[in-house]
């Protein structure tokens, strides 16, 4: 069977960057855009080039926005170093921006083949732009499978996951656009599918350019999870978007309303799913509930493995 075609919106970010090796594996990467989010733009953007280049894709990368649109700029340093990717001690990267033009890429590709799944991982900013400048692609996409939101607890804000976070009012475009598909993977999935420092070290021993770079990334964020939340596992947020796409059997959907509150006092970035039994609202998305993650993970430690 073809693999599905995407654009991987993303801000690497460590489990971005496993995000990228997966979804090279496993689906037509038409383009990767970037967008300002764990990091500046400048970052994100270089550490998706980087990741072409330890991984020998071709894969243009098309940088996009470099701010929110209307909040200013927040990064996630605590989660993800100040380069986006501290860790592992990396190479200069020779590869380079195929443009600045995030948003007309993914306006240009998807009228180009009417089949493309968008799947963002980092901040909507490009989404939203390209659906408010190109309103015909909403009806074009194949569908929207997106890492952000979650139904339960945020992890910026008690309330708000980081990518919605980041940029509600992009947020709020993306879910309120009519998308005829949206999957939405949110924290409340994302948890359930962990990485354990086993699998940095299963890595390490099997050598290669990227299970090795792979390895000291997972080092990386799991030291995190362990010092802030005592967790000795690590959530693989964004390769889950891309799952949701490839292996959607894998994974439990509800079909809910989702907004997103953009301006509460308390609840900014937070994405209300209407749970009301019998309610009458028209859902506008496929919330993910529940995942094989024994299964999942198989899949992304072995889409890792395929680079040595
Ligand atoms: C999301 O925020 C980022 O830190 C991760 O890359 C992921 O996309 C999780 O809240
Ligand atoms: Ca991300």
């Amino acid at each position: 069977m073809a693999k599905p075609r995407i654009i991987l919106d993303c801000d690497p970010g460590h489990d971005d960057a496993v995000a990228i090796l997966l979804a090279a594996c496993e689906c037509d990467v038409l383009a990767i855009t970037t967008v300002s989010g764990n990091a500046p733009l400048e970052m994100t953007t270089a550490n998706a080039l980087l990741m072409c280049q330890l991984a020998g894709l071709d894969t243009p990368v098309h940088a996009g926005a470099d701010r929110p649109l209307l909040v200013p700029a927040a990064h996630a340093p605590r989660a993800h170093g100040a380069t986006g990717r501290d860790g592992p001690r990396w190479p200069d990267v020779h590869l380079a921006a195929a443009s600045n033009d995030a948003v007309g890429c993914i306006i240009e590709t998807v009228r180009a083949h009417d089949d493309v799944w968008l799947v963002p991982v980092g901040p909507l900013t490009n989404i939203a732009l390209a659906v408010r400048q190109a309103p015909d692609i909403v009806g074009r996409v194949a569908g929207i499978s997106l890492m952000g939101g979650s139904v339960g607890p945020g992890n910026v804000t008690p309330t708000a996951e980081f990518n919605v976070w980041a940029d509600p009012h992009a947020s709020q475009i993306v879910f309120a656009a009519g998308v005829p598909l949206v999957r939405m993977a949110g924290l409340n999935l994302t948890h359930q599918l962990r990485v354990v420092p086993s699998e940095a070290a299963s890595l390490r021993k099997q050598g290669g350019i990227v299970p090795e770079f792979v390895a000291g990334l997972f080092d990386f964020y799991l030291a995190g999870y362990r010092e802030r939340a005592g967790l000795d596992a690590a959530p693989m947020h964004d390769p889950c978007a891309v799952l949701a796409v490839t292996h959607p059997e894998l994974f439990t959907f509800g079909a809910r309303h989702v907004d997103v509150e953009t301006s509460g006092v308390l609840t900014r970035g937070m994405t209300v799913a209407d749970e009301r039994p019998g309610t009458d609202a028209t859902p506008n998305c496929e919330v993910a509930y529940g995942i094989d993650a024994v299964a999942a993970l198989e899949l992304i430690i072995d889409a890792v493995r395929s680079y040595a």
